[in-house]
């Protein structure tokens, strides 16, 4: 049985204030934690024996997850002291695996909602004999990605990350953040120093000649790494356009958790999820949000693409479109909050204090 990585160390920067209480693969989507549904699809493709490579807020995963019993998983959990980066993430869990040194090892970045064929990803790493396989996709601007050339038998030419100059922009096919290893080739990456995996270990195995295939899939992928993407992904699941085992009730417009209380007269759309013990109050319009655990949200607030954080308030009649509250932050009532906007944890933010319109 193929066993896997899990990358779940990042700081997760671009979220803030999401990520300033919880790592990213803890932030809820779709009304559980985003890395729930990674690990459910792992398990439905075969996998049991996941080794999470954590290190920013490690503490908090072991607590949630266990031993992966309750998913029917077996977990590890290896923290960095200080972060190793992606490579060196990789190489620091090699001793908690029990493949031996030609068999296939699945690694996933930590933050990727995806219904990529993993057993397919296995198989042409198989059939191909390459040394590391690479789930790609294609994107309309692939500048914050790594960019994978391949040649007509799908073979990696060059892996360039994040390109600097248009010179480099040579694909629109990108590493999308899921591979194979074969065993023997993660015992090669560097130990006890930081190494990325894209900007060292890739192209040090292709100037050494090692195979690297590429298998591009286009099914739904998004990385969850920027608020609106974050977003979007848990619509997504909701919605049931991303597939996923462990979204905790029906797929459809909207999921309200068992706990939580909604006003008969609110309208919740666009796979909107309601966070256990959140409130939401009469007339209020929500599309394609998250709502989490305990926030409360008054009467007639209109609240579109947002993210509203545990137990935040948002006041009656305030605007919210592609914006995100932070845990316990205040937003009173009669504001107006548009595109980007971040309100920082636990701030308060007066009644009638920002508008982006004139109208009263
Ligand atoms: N354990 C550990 N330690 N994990 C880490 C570390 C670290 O030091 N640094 C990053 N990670 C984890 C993150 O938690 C995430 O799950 C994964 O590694 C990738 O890091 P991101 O910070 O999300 O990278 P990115 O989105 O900018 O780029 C990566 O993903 C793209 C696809 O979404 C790269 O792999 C790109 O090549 C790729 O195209
Ligand atoms: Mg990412």
């Amino acid at each position: 049985m193929t066993e896997a990585i899990l990358l779940v160390g990042g700081k997760g920067s671009r979220l803030r204030p999401l990520t300033v209480h919880t790592p990213k693969p803890m932030v809820p989507a779709a009304g559980v934690p985003f890395l729930t549904h990674q690990l459910a699809r792992a398990k439905a493709a075969g996998v049991e024996h996941i080794v999470l490579a954590t290190s920013y807020l490690a503490e908090v995963f072991e607590p949630y997850f266990g031993d992966g019993s309750a998913l029917g998983l077996h977990l590890e959990y290896v923290t960095e002291e200080e972060p190793l980066g992606t490579g060196g993430a990789i190489r620091n869990v090699a001793s908690r695996l029990h493949s031996g040194p030609e068999d296939p090892v699945l690694i996933f970045n930590g933050d990727i909602l995806t219904g990529l064929d993993i057993a397919a990803l296995v198989s042409t790493h198989q059939s191909s004999g390459a040394d590391v396989s690479l789930h790609l996709t294609r994107v309309e601007d692939p500048r914050a990605f790594g960019l994978v050339p391949t040649d007509a038998t799908g073979r990696v030419t060059a892996f360039l990350e994040k390109p600097q100059t248009p010179e480099e922009i040579v694909t629109d096919q990108i590493n999308a953040g899921a591979y194979v290893f074969r065993r023997s080739v993660i015992d090669t990456i560097p130990a006890g120093r930081p190494v990325s995996v894209e900007r060292e270990t890739f192209p040090g195995l292709l100037s050494s000649g090692a195979h690297l295939q590429g298998m591009v899939d286009s099914t739904y992928w998004l990385d969850l790494g920027t608020p609106q993407a974050f977003v979007r992904g848990s619509a997504d699941l909701v919605l049931g356009r991303a597939p996923s085992p462990a979204v905790p009730g029906r797929c459809g417009d909207r999921l309200v958790l068992p706990s939580a209380t909604v006003a008969a007269d609110a309208k919740l759309t666009g796979g909107t999820v309601i966070g256990s013990n959140a409130v939401i109050a009469e007339g209020a319009r929500i599309d394609g949000s998250a709502v989490l655990e305990g926030a409360i949200v008054e009467e007639g607030a209109v609240i579109s693409a947002s993210l509203i954080g545990a137990g935040a308030r948002v006041g009656a009649r305030t605007v919210l479109s592609g914006v995100v509250i932070g845990d316990g932050a205040v937003v009173g009532e009669d504001n107006e909050l548009r595109e980007g906007a971040r309100v920082w944890c636990d701030a308060v933010l007066p009644a009638s204090s920002v508008r982006f319109s004139s109208d009263q």
